[in-house]
């Protein structure tokens, strides 16, 4: 397509390139490009499953167009963590039954993370506030919050021991 560009996004610690038109939305690009981690949801900013980190920040990738994060550090899901090394996060959701069908899960991970960065002690208030723009439709949000303290007690207690 003649207005198509190749751009260089750095994405979980790496370089890789798309080709994308100026109208392509992050989340398209990433999903083009085989991170089918990052999920599509509503495709208009209501849900949050297509959260990314975007330089620490959670951004919905669908709001979010690929040209304006070239240069800039993307983080998904698998970006944080894996089976066989899970953030705490990751472990403290499945520890807590937090996720249902999973598919809001690494979105609502990723606000998380983004949270617990700026503010490692949050009180329930300020997990519901930072987790507002990630919606479940499975069940209640209970074991979610429940999984966001325990892990931040755990990163606490991991950063007081380094
Ligand atoms: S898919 Fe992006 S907010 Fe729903
Ligand atoms: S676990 Fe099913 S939508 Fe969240």
């Amino acid at each position: 397509m003649a207005n198509e560009k190749t751009i260089t996004l750095e994405i979980n610690g790496r370089s890789e390139t798309a080709t994308v038109p100026p109208h392509r939305t992050l989340l398209q690009a990433l999903r083009d490009i085989g991170h089918v981690e990052v999920k599509s949801g509503c495709e208009k900013g209501d849900c949050g499953a297509c959260a990314v980190l975007v330089d620490g920040e959670a951004v919905d990738s669908c709001l979010t167009l690929a040209w304006t994060v070239e240069g800039r550090a993307i983080t998904t899901i698998t970006g944080l963590g894996g089976p066989d090394e899970p953030h705490p996060l990751q472990t403290a959701f499945a520890d807590t039954g937090a996720a249902q069908c999973g598919y809001c899960t690494p979105g609502m991970i990723l606000a998380a993370k983004s949270l617990l960065e700026r503010n490692p002690d949050p009180t329930e208030e300020d997990i519901r506030i930072a987790l507002s723009g990630n919606l479940c439709r499975c069940t209640g949000y209970t074991k979610v919050f429940e999984a966001v303290e325990q892990a931040a007690a755990e990163l606490r207690g991991a950063g007081e021991k380094s």
